[in-house]
């Protein structure tokens, strides 16, 4: 898949790939032009466009991004560890885009003057933050924490695949409801030791044996009713 293909956040998507509804989607359009109102009709317009937009939940997703920097060379090749740049990951419910201070760690030194850093740099001297494009979201109404799933051994990698693969991020997984719910039905499939999160194909000797062990050590149970996500 090519970037080219894939239009920045903000501008429309392909037609065809929005307008792909289930049938009682078919009794919105009569129902609201006629009855509710131009005003409602902007608001629905609105929330079916946003919420069924496939640059959140098509799998391949991949914005281009305004510094061509690569995971597969600074997480893969280089080695540095996810958290050096996403803090949050473990300790708060978003794992974080790194400030551009942790570039410049060493890009005051390494590349100083290459052309690709220069957004880096403009950065660093204004002090306005790189405008990084979001890549994954879930909706405002699904409850999302990182920090809980970190605790609980899943792996970077069961959700965002193979990170130290990609020279630029795609989405991996749909992220869609069934998608979470497979595994908090069947987590024993997916949990791994707590120190090997961050570790990029990591294979267990014998998963669901490991992962029932550890579902018992951490005490993991993870929510399937609505109010569980939905709060
Ligand atoms: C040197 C810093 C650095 C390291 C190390 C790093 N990342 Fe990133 N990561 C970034 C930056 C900058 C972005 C935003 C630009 C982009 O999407 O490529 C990002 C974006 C992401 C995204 C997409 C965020 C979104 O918008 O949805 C994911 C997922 C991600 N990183 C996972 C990982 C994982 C997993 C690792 C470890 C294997 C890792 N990163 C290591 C800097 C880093
Ligand atoms: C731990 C050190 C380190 C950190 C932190 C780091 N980089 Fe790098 N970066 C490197 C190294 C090493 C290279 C490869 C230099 C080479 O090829 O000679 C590189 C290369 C690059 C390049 C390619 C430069 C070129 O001229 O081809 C870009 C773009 C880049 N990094 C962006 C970033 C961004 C954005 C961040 C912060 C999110 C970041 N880097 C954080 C070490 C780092
Ligand atoms: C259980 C699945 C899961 C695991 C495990 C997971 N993520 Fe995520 N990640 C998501 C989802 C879902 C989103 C979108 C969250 C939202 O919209 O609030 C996301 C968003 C992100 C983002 C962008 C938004 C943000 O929170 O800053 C980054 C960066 C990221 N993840 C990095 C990581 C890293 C690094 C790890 C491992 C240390 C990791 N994730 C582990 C599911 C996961
Ligand atoms: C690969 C496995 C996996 C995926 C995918 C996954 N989860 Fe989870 N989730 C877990 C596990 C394991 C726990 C149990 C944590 C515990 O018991 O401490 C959990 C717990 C949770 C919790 C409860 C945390 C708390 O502190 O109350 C919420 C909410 C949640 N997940 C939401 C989601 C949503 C929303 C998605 C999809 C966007 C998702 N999860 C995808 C494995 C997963
Ligand atoms: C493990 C977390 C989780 C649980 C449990 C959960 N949901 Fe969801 N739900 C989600 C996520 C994430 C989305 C957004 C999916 C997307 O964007 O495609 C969602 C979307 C929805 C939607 C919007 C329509 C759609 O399909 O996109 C409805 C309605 C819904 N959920 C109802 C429920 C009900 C009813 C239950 C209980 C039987 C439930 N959910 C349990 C995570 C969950």
């Amino acid at each position: 898949m090519s970037n080219e293909q894939h239009e920045p956040e903000g501008s429309a998507a392909p037609e065809d790939e929005v307008w792909t509804f289930p049938a009682w989607h078919n009794k919105i359009p009569p129902l609201v032009f006629g009855v509710i109102g131009p005003v409602a009709t902007i608001a629905v317009i609105g929330l079916v466009w946003y919420y069924f937009s496939p640059q959140y939940t098509d799998v391949g997703y991949m914005p281009e991004q305004p510094v061509p920097y690569s995971h597969k060379l600074h997480a893969g090749d280089l080695g540095i560890d996810c958290r050096y740049c996403h803090t949050g990951v473990e300790r708060s419910a978003v794992a974080g885009v790194p400030p551009t201070q942790t570039c410049m760690n060493c890009h005051t030194q390494i590349r100083a003057n290459s052309p690709r850093l220069l957004p880096v740099r403009s950065s660093w001297a204004s002090g306005d933050p790189v405008e990084w494009i979001r890549i994954h979201k879930t909706p405002d109404y699904a409850y999302f924490q990182h920090d809980a799933h970190i605790r609980a051994g899943v792996g970077c990698e069961s959700c965002h695949g193979r990170i130290d693969q990609m020279v630029e991020v795609a989405l991996a997984q749909p992220l869609s409801m069934s998608w979470c719910l497979d595994c908090h039905r069947q987590p024993e499939k997916h949990l791994r030791p707590r120190d090997k999160v961050t570790v990029m194909g990591y294979q267990a000797d014998n998963q669901l044996q490991q992962g029932k062990e550890l579902k018992e050590k951490y005490g993991v149970n993870p929510p399937v009713h609505c109010s569980g996500c939905h709060r």
